[in-house]
């Protein structure tokens, strides 16, 4: 099927009680890159609430035909349209009925009908059931369409019963979906650094940055779906979370360092994608400061260089930075190479009109010792993947270099 970097999938999910494990269907999906958008049918909200679908999946989750509030955002109709794939599971008896008989008589069929994508279904449903006549006659009809059958697979069920009807297991039914693919970093740890940090000047004021968090959390994406086990430590964002091991958030320098050096150990890759605050006010005041002066003074006192402290580790992962630069691009970031340690660093011009801070797009100059590799202006995510790309070969290099002590290259 589809081998797009990030294929766009309608997840229908109906009711069944295997259905608590749509959230980690959707979060494999995400994984893999994929854009999720959850459907319900009244039937699965018995079993998990769109809520908890919601939360894993990072967009609202639609239930109902004639919602005037999801229509306004987007319509059923485009929403049929804007899927790539459209996979519903788990798949009760009942749904692949109204499937076969070409009902429309809620969202999930209705959507289903006004879709051209193709149509992926895993039934999950008790073994009696599976095997009855009238469900066999409604998935033969529906293979004689052109549904692929992902499953079911045969074992114990919920209903203390043996038997085949199992719902496949949302790995299997990523792979069977989108194919299985390379996973070059996979059983590798990671902890990316992303987003901004904030030093506080008083209990409401700080000194932060543009930083939005877009360029490291689409590193960690492309991390996760080269198969690394991914951590990341973010400063405050407005993004939905990437789907990763997990996020720690964080607010100060401060913050961003011990959350880093509590969990650097066993990693086997640190990226610094954040824009951490050089300074801090030295003494924060703790009341509002009120405008009785002219001018006031702050005092700033440096903050800890997180990467800079995890490059000097013995033994230290492989690092990579970034560099975000004004001017004298390579030769900033060249400094910035040689003088922190790294193995890799990521140059970006900032302020300009070629990306960098808060935008979806970023051009970037990629650095090592005796080697380099431009990028030019592309999205954010495509940039990620070919970051990823070459992490992948650096760090090959770098653990070659670890294991036989050949020269840096
Ligand atoms: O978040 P976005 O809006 O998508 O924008 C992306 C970005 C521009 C923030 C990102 O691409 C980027 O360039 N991040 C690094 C920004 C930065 O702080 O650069 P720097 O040149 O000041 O720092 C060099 C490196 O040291 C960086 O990897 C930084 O994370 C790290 N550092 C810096 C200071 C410090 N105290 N601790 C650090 O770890």
């Amino acid at each position: 099927m589809s081998q797009t970097q990030h294929p766009r999938i309608l997840l229908g999910v109906s009711g069944s009680i295997a259905a608590y494990k749509a959230a980690e269907l959707i979060r494999r999906l995400r994984e893999r890159g994929a854009e999720v958008q959850v459907v319900m049918t009244a039937h699965a909200q018995a079993f998990i609430t769109p809520l908890s679908l919601q939360a894993v999946a990072g967009q609202p989750v639609r239930c109902e035909l004639f919602d005037r509030a999801a229509e306004a955002g987007m319509g059923h109709i485009e929403l049929a349209r804007w899927a790539d794939h459209l996979l519903i599971a788990p798949a009760s008896a009942n749904l692949i009925a109204r499937l076969a008989h070409g009902m429309a008589d809620d969202l999930l069929t209705t959507l289903v009908l006004a879709s051209a994508a193709p149509l992926a279904i895993a039934p999950a449903m008790n073994h009696q059931m599976w095997s009855h006549p009238a469900v066999q006659e409604n998935i033969n009809r529906l293979l004689a369409r052109g549904v692929h059958l992902l499953g079911p697979e045969s074992g114990d069920q919920a209903c203390g019963e043996s038997g085949a009807g199992r719902l496949l297991e949302p790995q299997r039914i990523v792979e069977q979906l989108l194919g299985s693919e390379h996973r070059p970093l996979a059983g590798r740890r990671v902890l990316v650094t992303a987003g901004p940090t904030r030093e506080a000047l008083d209990p409401v004021r700080f000194l932060g940055n543009r930083s939005s968090g877009k360029m490291g959390y689409a590193v960690a994406q492309a991390l996760t779906a080269a198969g690394a086990q991914v951590m990341v430590v973010s400063g405050p964002t407005a993004l939905t979370p990437p789907a990763v091991e997990r996020v720690i958030p964080v607010e100060t320098a401060l913050e961003m360092h011990a959350a880093v050096m509590e969990h650097i150990d066993h990693c086997d890759i640190f990226v610094a994608a954040a824009a951490v605050a050089d300074y801090r006010p030295q003494a924060p005041s703790p009341e509002k400061i009120k405008k009785h002066h002219h001018e006031f003074q702050l005092r700033m006192v440096r903050n800890p260089d997180i990467l800079a402290e995890v490059a000097a580790r013995h033994p230290a992962p492989f690092t990579l930075g970034f560099a975000a630069e004004t001017e004298a691009l390579e030769a900033h970031a060249r400094e910035k190479l040689q003088a922190k340690g790294l193995d890799m660093i990521a140059a970006n011009w900032v302020g300009g009109a070629q990306g960098g801070f808060d935008r979806d797009e970023n051009a970037l100059l990629l650095l090592w010792r005796g080697g380099q590799r431009e990028l030019p202006l592309m999205s954010k995510r495509q940039a990620a993947r070919e970051i990823v790309h070459t992490i992948t070969e650096r760090y090959a290099a770098f653990t070659a270099r670890q294991n036989f002590g050949s020269p840096p290259g």
